[in-house]
């Protein structure tokens, strides 16, 4: 067993930001199933916000207003207001931290537009944003006393009496399983992505984040929102930055039309994504993609070699290696992509794990990033506010745990928690049926895209679901080839495809109980927003292998809801 008074699950900006900020206070361990550096952080491009003005005038007023006309007015209002205001602190703390930021011709932090921001306040690295981030406060939690646990898979978390006490992991290169016996948890395990056949999001971002609370009993919040990103790289689905067209790139269909003007025509480019995904849908649909295929381009070109180079290197790169394109030269195909997940585990607004739908916390449990649902992006997320909050909620979370440890002793860790974990694996490891689990991931992906991709209905939903439950029942039969414990790979791709399985038919089930279009939920069957009706956040709680919808009401402050247009 290994004991420490925090355990941060996951490595990426917010896991960092948490462990970072926490260790000062208490013996601090993060455990992770690949190598912090290797996190998705890693590939965010184009920038985070805030209010800086210092391209053009702006206040953290615009940036809210903003960030609730984007989240189609689901996102909780109080919880906004407080990113925005923060946001240029944060910022301020993270260039002291060491991130090199690109500059303006006096020095300042150079800011560019993104989609649904109404001013340039994207402060960015190039298009190495995630990645500047990522390797500074990594650099920065080296010399303090953070104990590292990589390439550990976290099982499962402990939650007792409404008690945090900590969490049970395998380490992939022994296959040996843990406690980890602890005060308090903070999950910062990211995205889902890998739920779709194409996505910008890493191999490792599974979900399993997602999986710790729903196996602690504790509900999900707002999953059928699921963000399509409009430029992922054709066939590859890996991500080219919206600062591309926030440098000025177009999109352009097979008759070489700037489409987007029939569909936001004051924003065009830089509406926000859940338009432009949908706008680039209909285009293909409708055989307007490039050849009648299902991509359109980004057009660079205009851009000129000397800003892409300077500004976009990067892009450049993913666009050569993997398309044989060089967007100096000529257009790049792209399509959406599935990006980011607005829903998550559901926390208060100081990042505590909250266990119903009167907002009850788990004591010692937090969430903070991707895998969270705090909920600020409410059913669509502008570009750039997913580093800010992975930033800002990762030290919040930090602080209200630091807040939590001054009362706190170790609580007695429930021994059945570790064996059923144990039972999992080992059921996984003498597994001989005639099932494999990539087979069934795959069969996933192809579902989940085709039934409950950017355009959604009922009946296709339906057959979503079914087919999962058919894969979850199918699953029951696997089996794996590999009996050894070292760096037993298969058995660690079925664990992420069980938790696939576990959240899709949450997201589905979500999906279809939402009669109404909203951001990134489209139903066509359903294509109006109904405020009436569905101004609500969805609660998933699923207890002994059935779901149960619950459903809390969304914060309005400042911004009463009215009609979204670009
Ligand atoms: O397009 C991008 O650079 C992605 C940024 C984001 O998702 O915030």
């Amino acid at each position: 067993m290994k004991k420490h008074d925090v355990i941060v699950v996951g490595g990426g900006l917010a896991g960092l930001r948490a462990a970072w900020k926490v260790s000062d206070f208490a013996d601090t361990a993060v455990v992770s199933k690949i190598h912090p550096l290797r996190s998705h952080t890693g590939a965010a491009q184009g920038g985070i916000a805030a209010s800086l003005g210092n391209a053009t005038p702006d206040s953290w007023e615009e940036h809210m207003f903003d960030t609730v006309k984007g989240s189609d007015y689901l996102g909780d209002q109080d919880v906004i207001e407080v990113l925005v205001k923060e946001a240029p602190q944060t910022i301020y703390e993270l260039e002291h931290l060491g991130v090199a930021f690109s500059r303006t011709e006096e020095g300042k932090i150079a800011q560019r537009a993104f989609g649904g921001h109404t001013k340039p306040r994207a402060c960015y690295a190039a298009d190495w944003t995630g990645h500047t981030l990522l390797h500074t406060v990594y650099e920065q939690c080296v010399p303090k006393k953070i104990k590292f646990y990589d390439e550990w898979f976290a099982l499962s978390v402990a939650v007792q009496d409404g008690v945090c006490r900590g969490i049970v992991a395998l380490e992939i290169p022994t296959g040996r399983i843990e406690i980890f016996h602890s005060k308090s948890v903070i999950i910062t395990t990211g995205g889902y992505g890998r739920a779709f056949k194409i996505t910008s999001n890493a191999l490792a971002n599974t979900g399993d984040g997602l999986n710790l609370a729903l196996g602690a009993g504790l509900p999900l919040e707002d999953m059928e929102f699921v963000q399509f990103h409009p430029t992922g790289l054709y066939r590859h689905g890996i991500l080219l930055t919206e600062g591309a067209r926030g440098e000025g790139g177009y999109l352009i269909n097979r008759t070489g039309e700037r489409f987007m003007k029939r569909y936001a025509p004051e924003k065009m480019e830089l509406a926000p994504r859940d338009v432009i995904s949908r706008a680039e849908q209909t285009e293909m649909d409708e055989g307007k993609g490039i050849d009648g295929k299902d991509f359109v381009y980004l057009d660079l070109r205009h851009l000129g070699a000397a800003k892409i180079l300077e500004a976009l290197p990067q892009t450049r790169d993913l666009a050569m290696s993997f398309a044989g394109v060089d967007p100096i030269k000529n257009p790049i195909p792209i399509q959406p992509t599935a990006h980011y997940s607005m829903g998550g585990i559901p926390t208060t607004i100081a990042g505590q794990v909250i266990m119903d739908e009167k907002n009850t916390p788990v004591a010692g449990l937090y969430a903070a990033g991707e895998c969270a649902c705090v909920s600020m992006h409410g059913a669509n997320r502008l570009g750039t506010n997913s580093l800010l909050d992975a930033a800002m909620f990762g030290k919040r979370a930090a602080e209200s745990a630091i807040e939590y440890l001054k009362g706190a002793e170790h609580q007695p860790f429930p021994e059945e928690v570790c064996e059923s974990a144990k039972e999992k694996v080992r059921r996984l490891r003498v597994a001989n049926g005639p099932e494999s689990a990539p087979k069934l991931r795959h069969e996933l992906q192809e579902t989940m895209t085709q039934k409950c991709g950017i355009f959604r209905d009922e009946e296709r939903l339906d057959e979503c679901l079914a087919k999962i439950r058919e894969l979850q029942d199918r699953f029951q039969r696997i089996g794996i080839g590999d009996r050894s414990l070292t760096f037993n790979t298969e058995i660690i791709e079925a664990l992420e495809t069980q938790n696939l399985l576990e959240f899709s038919e949450i997201i589905v089930y979500g999906a279809i109980a939402r009669r109404e279009s909203r951001g990134a939920h489209w139903r066509v069957d359903y294509p109006k927003r109904d405020d009436q009706n569905w101004l609500k956040h969805t609660m998933a709680f699923k207890k002994e292998g059935k779901i149960e919808l619950r459903y809390k009401d969304v914060t309005i402050t400042k911004f009463p809801p009215k009609e979204r247009g670009y």
